[in-house]
């Protein structure tokens, strides 16, 4: 059956500027790290790209090593891209990234500029593009000089192979240099992709080499946040509070970073079971809130989900229905997370 998008896409979305860019992007984003790669059902993964598509996301977020094995996600987004897709490039915004382990050897991960530039024309060949929108280098590398792994970024983008930079899981310090570079080199940084939830803080603490938080830095830098995991992997939902369903990321036993077991102890549960009951009552599931929660915040561009069904994804776009709390629900979820 040949794909024709649903005509109403861009009213059922809300758009948020990317820092201080040309580029709006979706309030939530869909991204491939999980449920792409080989053990997955390919019309399950077609289906949720549809869904995406049909209800306003222009973003799809892909790396070099999501799978798995590393690689398949960006082909098998080839393969949905090639068939269903094609007409619709120029109303998409793709991504992918390169910093982890690819390939062995001295040149196959980090931030080398032979790494970064070699990676991303493997990535093209993967997926069947001529270019994608963004490229990232996707952690800080402490041994190549940050001029080294932004000059790369910088070369990419001159060369047409990215359209625009970015950044992800760079520290509030690396990542002002790097803006730095970027916008010396005339390459100015679009986006900083860090992980962020009710449950994972880190953008907010202040980081002492300059005296700022993440969300300070990129906010003053005219840069754009897109944030990852704001579902925690699943654990900000209401998933594992009876158990460990066997078709859930944590039952399914995945590699590579995907939420174990033992990221599901007592405390945490008993939390989410707390925020469940006031989801409950803003009328919202506890992934809408979880999501809800990051969109209160203007200086939040998008929220980067995964999800494993058309389903999950359709209830995750309505959290934009509702992002406004009162100072009490806001009060009494931090109290909740002490
Ligand atoms: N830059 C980086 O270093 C980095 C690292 C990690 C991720 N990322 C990016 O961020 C994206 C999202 O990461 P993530 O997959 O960890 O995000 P997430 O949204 O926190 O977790 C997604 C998982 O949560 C569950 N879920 C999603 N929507 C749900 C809903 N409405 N109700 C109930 N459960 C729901 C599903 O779990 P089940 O599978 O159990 O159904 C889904 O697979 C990745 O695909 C990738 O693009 C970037």
């Amino acid at each position: 059956m040949s794909y024709t998008a649903a005509a109403d896409r861009y009213s059922k979305m809300q758009y948020r500027r990317s820092g201080k860019s040309g580029i709006m992007l979706p309030a939530i984003s869909l991204g491939l790290w999980q449920n792409f790669g080989e053990p997955d059902d390919m019309n399950v993964f077609r289906q949720t790209l549809h869904t995406a598509f049909d209800n306003g996301i222009t973003h799809f977020d892909l790396a070099n090593n999501y799978g798995p094995p590393a690689g398949e996600a960006e082909i098998n987004f080839g393969k949905v891209f090639k068939q269903d897709f094609t007409a619709y490039r120029d109303e998409m915004l793709i991504s992918t990234k390169a910093g982890y382990y690819m390939w062995p050897g001295p040149y196959g991960e980090w931030g080398s500029k032979k790494y970064l530039v070699s990676s991303l024309d493997q990535s093209l060949k993967r997926m069947g593009l001529e270019y994608v929108d963004i490229f990232y280098h996707h952690r800080p590398d402490p041994n190549t000089p940050l001029e080294e792994s932004m000059a790369a970024l910088d070369l990419i983008v001159r060369q047409g192979k990215a359209l625009y930079a970015g950044i992800s899981n760079y520290p509030a310090d690396k990542a002002a240099a790097a803006f730095k570079i970027l916008q010396q080199l005339g390459t100015p940084c679009l986006i900083h992709q860090p992980k962020y939830s009710m449950l994972e803080r880190w953008v907010e603490k202040k980081n002492d080499a300059v005296n700022k938080n993440l969300l300070e830095v990129v906010d003053e830098s005219g840069v754009g946040c897109i944030v990852f995991s704001p579902l925690a992997q699943g654990l900000l939902t209401d998933k594992y509070l009876k158990g460990i369903p066997a078709d859930s990321r944590v039952g399914r036993k995945l590699p590579n970073g995907a939420l174990t077991e033992n990221g599901l102890n007592e405390s945490v549960l008993h939390k989410v079971a707390a925020l469940n009951e006031l989801a409950k009552k803003r009328n919202q599931t506890m992934a809408q809130m979880a999501i809800a929660w990051l969109l209160k915040d203007q200086r939040i561009t998008s929220v980067l989900v995964g999800a494993s069904s058309s389903a999950q994804l359709l209830n995750s776009i309505a959290a934009v229905n509702n992002i406004d709390f009162t100072a009490e629900e806001l009060y009494a979820i931090e109290e909740i997370l002490k």
